[in-house]
């Protein structure tokens, strides 16, 4: 597990072994596996492609979790959304006076995990600057903290790399530096979608039944073969992360009972039908699916008593659940509660001492809700009915 947290959120330093999994029997899973082994030992880069969901920290995790470096750090950081200066701090540090605000000499990331592995993930997403100074550090090994003139140390740590965008084509358009790609590609990894390997769908869909049955301690639940045949048959744009939340849906919906085809999300079944407006399950309303789990998680902690903390906030923090499904499950707890941030966090079985601390996660990332809205408005005004017109 994480067990220094840096900054906002940014990056995560894990030093224990955490427990991770590549599921899966395909050809292309077992590949992965051999290639896993080889990669991790040897300290040379690995860049690791594919589409969203599919297992690229998985797979970085479990090199690092295999090589000689496993004692050491790993160190993960997400390159997505970052402006530059913070990226570059958070990376190689800061000397105190540098910016406002720095007011001590901070060290990077680069020097918190000494004989560790750095997990760069979405790097197709650094801007130009910030590729240069990546590639001044891969070519020199030394670290130069922001605002210091000089190197200030260097460092011994593995990197790995991932993105799901295609760097070829960021290469082309002039938006990803050559000279990086091939400094970054020396071991390659391209993660196959899972639509591509159907055959591990079983295998992840039973995992995860199971798994969520009990974290969540509801009933096991068996899987219909004709579920099971939709469930392989569709194209899970989202990969494996989708797979996950569709099965904790199911799981969290069929209490226990067998679960047919019909019990799947409608995107799972393509179902296409012309529903009324508003319907919470027309497939062609992207707020359908966010809604629907919104919805199951909140019921979770409302009728079956589980805790904010071990229902929603796990999974939000590695980032299975997203900021529109964070705001919606904190909607229906303000509906709820008519607008009272401090029954809510009664409703969603946290101690009430966690008050602060759930606001102050919640204001982290975006997602609280002005309560005001939520207060029923008294109703001061009596306005009397207009007057109908006659006709005729
Ligand atoms: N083969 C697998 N076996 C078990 N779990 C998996 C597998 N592949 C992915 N997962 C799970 O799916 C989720 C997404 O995986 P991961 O975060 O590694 O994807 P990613 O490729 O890094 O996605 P993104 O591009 O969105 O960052 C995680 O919860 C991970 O544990
Ligand atoms: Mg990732």
């Amino acid at each position: 597990m994480p067990v220094v947290a840096q900054g906002a959120q940014l990056a995560v330093i894990t030093t224990r072994q955490p427990e991770v999994r590549l599921i899966g029997k395909s050809p292309a899973i077992q590949a992965l596996e051999q290639e896993i082994d080889s990669a991790s030992k040897s300290d040379a880069k690995v860049l690791i492609t594919g589409e969203t969901g599919v297992g690229k920290e998985v797979v970085s995790r479990l090199i690092h979790h295999r090589s000689a470096r496993a004692a050491a750090g790993l160190v993960t950081l997400n390159c997505a959304g970052l402006p530059d200066s913070l990226l570059e701090s958070e990376l190689f540090g800061h000397v105190r006076g540098s910016f406002t605000g720095a007011y001590r000499d901070k060290p990077g990331l680069l020097e918190m995990a000494p004989n560790g592995t750095v997990f760069l993930d979405e790097v197709g997403e650094m801007s130009t600057r910030m590729q240069v100074v990546l590639l001044r550090f891969l070519e020199s090994g030394e670290i130069q903290r922001v605002g210091a003139d000089r190197s200030h140390t260097r460092v011994n740590v593995r990197l790995i790399t991932a993105t799901n965008r295609d760097l070829q084509a960021q290469i082309a358009s002039g938006a990803f530096r050559e000279d990086l790609y091939f400094r970054l590609n020396v071991i390659r990894f391209a993660i196959p979608p899972l639509r591509e390997r159907a055959e591990d769908v079983p295998l992840l869909v039973n995992f995860y039944t199971e798994s969520f049955s009990q974290t969540h301690k509801v009933p096991a639940t068996e899987i219909s073969s004709e579920a099971m045949d939709a469930l392989m048959a569709y194209q899970w744009p989202g990969n494996v992360r989708e797979l996950k939340n569709v099965v904790e849906r199911v799981v969290l919906r069929a209490g226990g009972r067998l679960v047919k085809a019909s019990d799947l999300p409608p995107e799972v079944l393509n179902v296409r039908r012309t529903a009324p407006a508003g319907d919470r399950s027309d497939p062609t309303d992207p707020m359908a699916a966010v809604n629907g789990r919104a919805d199951d998680l909140a019921a979770l902690m409302i009728k079956q008593g589980e805790s904010f903390w071990s229902a929603v906030y796990p999974t939000f923090m590695s980032r299975d659940l997203t900021r529109n499904e964070l705001r919606k499950i904190v909607q229906i707890g303000l509906e709820t509660t008519n607008g009272n941030y401090r029954l809510l966090v009664q409703l969603f079985n946290m101690a009430p001492e966690d008050y602060k601390r759930f606001l102050s996660f919640l204001r982290k990332h975006d997602c609280h809700l002005p309560f005001q809205r939520f207060r029923a408005v008294p109703v001061r005004l009596q306005v009397p009915p207009r007057a109908v017109p006659r006709v005729g």
